[in-house]
């Protein structure tokens, strides 16, 4: 088992580039399946959870390709021999039911194993459900499965989601850009990912307007091609590292950024009155204003663009070391606030009140051993650790492999005291 250990570390410095978004990439491997062509998808992040799509992808019969050094991914779809996602596969991650909308266009058929809760919440999948049945496909469900089934072909739809669902409109564009006739999301998500999922499908020939404002208008279209795409950069990603480099009173510039994404990170960030992001000309430089404390804030996390869930737990981390009282309130998740009493065994102040977190700033966190609960837990105990006396050991860190790519690398490089080490 691997862990990372941490130690107290000098202001970051340098120049660290951020990679492609996991939650762009994700959906874009899955719609690949909606051609019998080859797509290549460039800067696709080398992550766990992007090794479990290329299993479930080579699963059903597609051939994938990669180029590491490159980062680029290829994967051509010819011939789909399987309609069931293998449940082995899919129990290890969530985002494997985005794979659902793209074969039930393509194959008229699909069976896939029901998700399981996971740690931050339930996550049902209800809404996608919905999208799918105003689309013209039964569902049964039976022995932990869902068979979605549309023997004649999908047809365009109207749906209404109740809340605007990542993941469910993503799914519902990617069924719907392969049906008959026009299909209208109304209260979908608006995050910059469905925007790159839309530009993605879009240059396979897909007819998908409005992505990234609360209507969507796919009109089907008979057939997709193979076509070339760069993932966007990863907007968590980068955010965390501003996080981490104002943690530590550092002044780094971050590559590889779309400023207009981290607008909600930034503007909280500045509001901490110690932390000093501003767009350069290559990207971002977040650092840290040596004379003043850092000042709680109050942060509610939403759907973009507002302040994202991912980025809710590393910035706890920060806050636990301000001066006066901050207050986090999750409304995305049901339970996203896992890393709580992690962070209170090294010495921080907070309590949990329902769905909002009241964080008492202290002096000083001690380093101490830690394990990380999901993926951004994980981030925040790494950053918490960069700050904390003495050392941090965090255990269960494939969690943190399933989204950050070569994330000690990256630290170490810009100065900060990280291992990972081989129990
Ligand atoms: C995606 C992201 C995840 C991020 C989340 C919110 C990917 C691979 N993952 O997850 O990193 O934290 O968006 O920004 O892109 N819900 C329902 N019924 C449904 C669908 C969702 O109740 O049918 C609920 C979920 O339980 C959750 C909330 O809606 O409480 C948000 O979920 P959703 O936006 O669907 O997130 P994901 O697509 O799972």
């Amino acid at each position: 088992m691997e862990k990372f250990v941490v130690a107290k570390s000098q202001p970051l410095s340098g120049t660290v580039r951020i990679g492609g978004s996991k939650n762009a990439v994700l959906p874009i491997l899955a719609a690949t399946l909606l051609t019998r062509q080859t797509c290549v998808v460039k800067d696709a992040p080398a992550l766990s959870d992007v090794r479990v799509m290329e299993e479930i992808l080579n699963a059903l019969g597609a051939r994938t390709k990669r180029d590491a050094e490159n980062g680029w991914f290829s994967v051509t779809a010819d011939d789909i021999s399987d309609e069931e996602i293998p449940y082995e596969l899919a129990s290890k991650m969530r985002a494997s039911f985005l794979i659902a909308g793209a074969l039930l266009a393509r194959k008229g058929v699909v069976k896939a194993p029901l998700p399981g809760g996971c740690a931050i919440g339930s996550r049902p999948v209800e809404l996608h459900l919905k999208g799918f049945t105003a689309l013209g496909a039964r569902i049964e469900q039976e022995h932990g499965s869902i068979t979605l089934t549309a023997k004649n072909g999908l047809k365009g739809g109207r749906i209404y989601l109740d809340f605007p669902s990542v993941g469910a409109t993503e799914n519902i564009i990617m069924a719907a850009s392969l049906a008959d006739g026009v299909t209208v999301i109304e209260n979908c998500a608006v995050e910059p990912e469905i925007v790159d999922l839309a530009n993605f499908l879009n240059a396979m020939g897909a007819d998908v307007r409005g992505a990234g404002t609360g209507g969507v208008r796919v009109k089907g279209v008979e057939r997709l091609d193979g076509c070339e795409h760069t993932i966007i950069p990863d907007r968590i990603e980068a955010g965390t590292f501003m996080i981490a480099s104002v943690m530590t009173k550092g002044d780094i510039e971050i590559e590889n950024v779309v400023w207009d994404h981290l607008k909600p990170i930034v503007a909280k960030l500045n509001e901490t009155n110690i932390a000093r992001v501003e767009q350069t000309e290559n990207g971002a430089r977040a650092r840290c204003v040596e004379s003043h404390s850092i000042k709680g804030v109050d942060i509610k996390t939403m759907p973009y663009p507002g302040f994202p869930t991912d980025l809710q737990a590393q910035f706890m981390s920060l806050l636990c070391l301000s001066e006066g009282t901050s207050v986090v309130t999750e409304t995305v998740f049901e339970n996203r606030f896992m890393h709580v009493g992690e962070l209170r065994r090294m010495g921080a102040d907070i309590k949990i009140e329902s769905h909002s977190a009241i964080i008492e700033g202290v002096r000083k966190l001690t380093g101490c051993k830690v394990k990380a609960t999901d993926l951004r837990a994980g981030a925040a105990l790494i950053l918490s650790g960069l700050r904390a006396e003495g050392e941090t050991e965090i255990g269960d860190i494939f969690h943190v492999d399933r989204g950050y790519c070569d994330f000690e690398e990256k630290l170490k490089k810009l100065g900060a005291n990280i291992k990972r080490v081989n129990e």
